[in-house]
C-alpha cells in the first residue's frame, strides 16, 4: 500500500482591496446581480460573475424552484449562460458571493459539487484553468488557480474514454 498526498494551492486576500482590479470589477457585478437572485426559500442569495478571454464579463444568481432539485446554483446559471453564447470564449476566472437574509455572513461560501463538476467540464473543453475566487469570510477571499484545487481526482470525459 502506498499513500498518496495531493495538494491544494490557494492565495487569501484579507479583503477585496486586495483582489486584483479585475476581481474587484467582477465583485462589483456579483453584488449587483446578487441582489436580483430567487431565493425565497433560502433566503440565501449567491451571485456569481465569470471573466471571459474576450473582457466580457457574464453574471448569474441563483434561481431556486418550489421543486427544491429543479433549482440552480448562481455560479452554473453564470457559466452556462457563458457557455451557451460564447462558446468559442475561453472563461478566465469566476467570483461568487453570498449574503443571506437571514443575518450577516461570516463564513466560507465555496462552489458546491456540482458546480465544481460544471467548471472541470469548461478547463478540459478549453485546455486551461479557470480562478475560481469565493467569499473565506465577511471580508477575506480564497483564490485557485484550477478546479483542480478544489475537485482533485475528478470525474471526466477522460474517464469515459479509460484514459489517464
Ligand atoms: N448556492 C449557490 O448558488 N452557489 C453556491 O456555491 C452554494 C449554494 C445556492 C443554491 C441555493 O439556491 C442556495 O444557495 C442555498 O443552498
Amino acid at each position: 500500500m502506498e499513500e498518496l498526498i495531493i495538494q491544494s494551492r490557494f492565495r487569501l486576500y484579507k479583503n477585496k482591496t486586495e483582489l486584483s482590479a479585475e476581481a474587484q470589477q467582477l465583485f462589483e457585478k456579483a453584488r449587483e446581480v446578487l441582489k436580483k437572485a430567487h431565493a425565497p426559500y433560502s433566503r440565501f442569495k449567491v451571485g456569481a460573475a465569470v471573466a471571459l478571454q474576450n473582457g466580457d464579463i457574464i453574471c448569474g444568481n441563483n434561481q431556486e424552484n418550489a421543486a427544491y432539485p429543479s433549482g440552480l446554483c448562481a455560479e452554473r446559471v453564470a457559466l452556462f449562460y457563458a457557455a451557451a453564447q460564447y462558446p468559442d470564449q475561453k472563461i478566465k476566472s469566476i467570483l461568487v458571493i453570498a449574503e443571506s437574509e437571514k443575518g450577516d455572513l461570516n463564513c466560507r461560501v465555496s462552489p458546491c459539487g456540482a458546480c465544481r463538476q460544471s467548471i472541470a467540464e469548461y478547463e478540459q473543453k478549453q485546455g486551461s484553468g479557470i480562478e475560481i475566487i469565493f467569499m473565506h469570510d465577511a471580508e477575506a477571499f480564497l483564490s485557485c488557480q484550477s478546479i483542480k484545487d478544489l475537485l482533485p481526482l475528478g470525474f471526466d470525459s477522460d474517464s469515459l474514454e479509460n484514459k489517464k
